[in-house]
């Protein structure tokens, strides 16, 4: 008998063998870090990016919380690796939760994601900005 289930397959592959999991020393200059979470439940999503001439060329993330929070976040690693961060910018949790096919009481998780690479990516940029003030230039 075929069981209705909760989490699609997508949600449970990327769970069971999540992509990108890891962590950058974030003193790197070339490395954007950020830390959300999420106060309905408390779960918490660390995203880093390594970046090069404007593009992502690596990703790692870390996720305590729900499985559709590690899906979510291990799916927007493997979107945005080899993009370029306005690329970046544009991903919409609604579409990683499309993509997962979240139901509605998981929407938040997949904006945890949105929200962590958004961050990211603005670390990265104040990171170099002080860099360039600095006279240091682009690594
Ligand atoms: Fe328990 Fe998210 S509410 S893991
Ligand atoms: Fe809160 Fe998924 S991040 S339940």
């Amino acid at each position: 008998v075929e069981q209705k289930r909760y989490y699609h397959e997508r949600v449970l592959d990327h769970y069971n063998n999540p992509r990108n999991i890891g962590s950058f020393d974030k003193n790197l200059p070339d490395v954007g870090t950020a830390t959300v979470g999420a106060p309905a439940c408390g779960d918490v999503m660390k995203i880093q990016i390594k970046v090069k001439e404007n593009i992502i060329v690596d990703v790692c993330f870390k996720t305590f919380g729900c499985g559709s929070a590690i899906a979510s976040s291990s799916l927007a690693t493997e979107w945005v690796k080899g993009k370029t961060l306005d690329q970046c910018l544009e991903i919409r949790n609604t579409d990683i939760a499309k993509h997962l096919s979240l139901p509605p009481v998981k929407m938040h998780c997949s904006m945890l994601a949105e929200q962590a690479i958004k961050r990211a990516i603005y670390d990265y940029k104040v990171k170099l900005e002080k860099q360039q003030a600095n006279g240091e230039g682009i690594p």
